[in-house]
């Protein structure tokens, strides 16, 4: 399966109004999703990132978590079904890569030991460049500042949510956990991209 596309432009775009065709504008899934475009159009004036890049990043925040819909479940795993639906539609490589990485998916791939999901990320982690894996690392960053009903939330915040929420034993609080330093890395990477206010 080859999901990234050579074309750096497309005419494919995502927005709100179209997101309704795949998800409920009431769902909390939804409302977390437009969450996650707010958070990052409001960091995007103080991003030191190309300007041409900053399309692809709220295209990839509108995406990220399409893969829930249950009109694009394939795999069972939402960021390699939402990339799967991107890649179809046409979207360019940094937005598909920023689908299908967010937020530790490999990670949680690897931890799953689902051999035919990790074979599709062992084979697509070696393409990543740099413009891939800064909107990874932005799509992460507001992901795991907004909270399941699209707030903006701290991250040790959006820790104990989703515990509270699963049980400390259940396996999505437990990857939380063990994945608590990859987070922190990428906090730190965004950060530093972030220009400090003028007071
Ligand atoms: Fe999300």
């Amino acid at each position: 399966m080859k999901l990234f596309h050579s074309a750096t432009v497309t005419k494919a775009s995502m927005d709100a109004s179209k997101l309704a065709q795949y998800l409920s504008p009431k769902s909390n899934r939804y409302q977390h999703i437009l969450g996650v475009v707010r958070l990052m159009e409001d960091l995007l004036p103080s991003l030191q990132i190309p300007d041409n890049w900053k399309p692809h990043v709220i295209q990839a925040c509108y995406l990220h978590d399409i893969g829930y819909s249950p009109k694009l479940n394939q795999y069972g795993f939402h960021p390699l079904d939402g990339a799967i639906f991107a890649s179809k539609k046409g979207f360019v490589k940094p937005v598909v890569s920023a689908i299908l990485f967010h937020s530790c998916a490999y990670e949680i791939a690897q931890m799953e030991k689902n051999q035919k999901r990790l074979s599709i990320y062992q084979a697509h982690l070696p393409l990543l460049d740099e413009h891939d894996r800064l909107l990874i690392d932005l799509v992460t960053y507001c992901d795991i500042h907004t909270s399941p009903t699209g707030e903006k939330i701290s991250f040790q915040e959006r820790v104990k949510e989703v515990i509270d929420r699963y049980g400390a034993h259940h396996p999505v609080s437990k990857m939380m956990v063990q994945n608590q330093k990859h987070y922190e890395v990428v906090v730190t990477r965004v950060n530093q991209l972030i220009r400090p206010k003028i007071t």
